[in-house]
């Protein structure tokens, strides 16, 4: 065994000797601080943490005249583990990796020599502290902007019954009861949960079409590049299960700090280009599956929602309940942005070729903790670049009933909607939905 050993070490060392550029044009992989002007969480799709994707001179506001009467808040679970399935999958290509790993060859892999798999088995699939910290913070920040629609008895909150779920609903309601400081008599009741029905189908259907075809031709030339480099053979599902750690294991190492710029040693084994690669992959998955039919309309599917979403806009102001907030997930909410017609394409997303300019971008669309809130407003002056009044209308005669739609703060321009002027649709046009 000592003998075996090293035997495999000095192997290694023989490996390691033979100079890395010998090849001539292969350089080990194009790493010099390729992180410095794109934010790289922006390259992990459905797994990038919440961030805003308000436009950075733009404030929240509300058009002046107009008042809000009702919210209707959806927002995703918080960053979480990977799933069950990711787990096994993702702890699998880690361990493959540092079995075939050569000895100090490449600073980028350095790390892995010594590194234990931390995701538990028990946490697979549950919110990590950064997780539940967003889910948190977005309670915050929608009391602070809606606190005049927020008692106790004037929240109604869904959660669909996964556990990620749950949590996140829980700790949006620690989030606003926080802000406000509410006594015990006026908390916020908990959530109603709704069974949560399986997309598998659709998924699958996804997967086969776009998310597989789009891997096939993307990850074999990273691989290469690895193999290259290390002087080893990785599958492609290893080089995959590398680049997975990377927003996964980022989420952990930031332990609950929303503003920490740490970011995983696994990140620096792959270049922007290839993020790039990683991020049209989950475009192409949330594009197709936010097209795909449910199985049925449960409350939180995109019909379900959509439809609950126009009685809600429909009931009087007199109504007790003035704030709505709906806790689910990522493709139950692409599903939700296309009935809506947001982020809608000219042309469906290629399974063949990356498109750089391509406005769907999923870690604005969809990340963890992503939402999306329509208020109702009711204006009384006509908000700007609306018509003039109605003949000899009081005050009263003269205030609409309109819709705006942000989603991660960004004000929806809604351009389906006759008139939309600054993202305020009016509630019969919205009702009536996109062509
Ligand atoms: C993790 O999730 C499972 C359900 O998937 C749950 O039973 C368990 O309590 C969760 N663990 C923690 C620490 O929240």
């Amino acid at each position: 065994m000592l003998f075996l050993s090293s035997f495999v070490v000095s192997s290694f060392l023989l490996v390691a000797s033979v100079p890395i550029g010998n090849t001539g044009s292969h350089k080990p992989r194009t790493i010099p601080d390729h992180h410095g002007d794109v934010p790289l969480e922006s390259l992990w799709a459905q797994f990038a943490p919440y961030t805003s994707a308000a436009p950075a001179n733009k404030k929240y506001a509300v058009s002046s005249g107009c008042t809000i009467n009702q919210v209707n808040l959806v927002q995703r679970h918080g960053s979480r583990y990977p799933t069950p399935n990711q787990n096994n999958a993702i702890k699998t290509a880690v361990e493959n990796v540092q079995k075939v790993l050569p000895g100090d060859t490449v600073p980028e892999f350095k790390f892995l020599h010594a590194f234990d798999y931390p995701i538990k088995t028990d946490d697979a699939g549950n919110l990590t502290e950064i997780g539940k910290k967003e889910s948190f913070e977005s309670g915050q920040l929608q009391y602070s902007r809606y606190k005049h629609l927020m008692t106790g008895k004037s929240i109604f909150v869904h959660s669909s019954s996964i556990h990620r779920v749950q949590k996140s609903a829980e700790q949006w309601i620690e989030g606003v009861q926080t802000a406000k400081g509410w006594a015990q008599g006026d908390r916020i009741q908990s959530p109603k949960i709704i069974e949560k029905q399986p997309d598998e189908e659709a998924a699958a259907v996804v997967k086969t079409t776009y998310v597989n075809p789009w891997k096939k031709i993307y990850l074999p030339p990273i691989r290469e590049a690895l193999d290259k480099t290390l002087k080893v053979k990785l599958t492609n599902e290893d080089v995959y299960g590398l680049m997975f750690m990377c927003p996964f294991h980022t989420s952990m190492i930031r332990e609950g700090d929303t503003s920490s710029k740490k970011l995983s040693p696994f990140c620096k084994i792959f270049t922007v280009d290839q993020f790039k690669d990683f991020a049209w992959q989950g475009a192409l998955d949330k594009y197709y599956i936010g097209k795909s039919k449910y199985p049925s309309e449960y409350e939180l599917s995109p019909l379900g929602y959509t439809k609950n979403l126009r009685t809600r806009l429909e009931t009087s102001k007199e109504s007790d309940i003035k704030f709505y907030a709906d806790f689910s997930h990522d493709n139950e909410m692409a599903g939700i942005f296309n009935v809506l017609g947001l982020f809608r394409q000219k042309e469906d997303l290629s399974h063949e070729k990356r498109d750089d300019s391509s406005t769907y971008k999923v870690s604005r669309i969809v990340p963890f903790g992503t939402r999306m809130v329509v208020e109702r407003l009711t204006c009384t002056s006509k908000p700007s670049g609306s018509k003039g009044k109605r003949s000899g209308g009081s005050i009263k005669d003269d205030s609409k009933e309109f819709v705006r739609v942000l989603v991660n703060d960004d004000v929806q321009p809604l351009e389906w909607c006759h008139g939309a002027k600054d993202g305020l649709c009016e509630v019969k046009e919205f009702i009536k939905g996109p062509k």
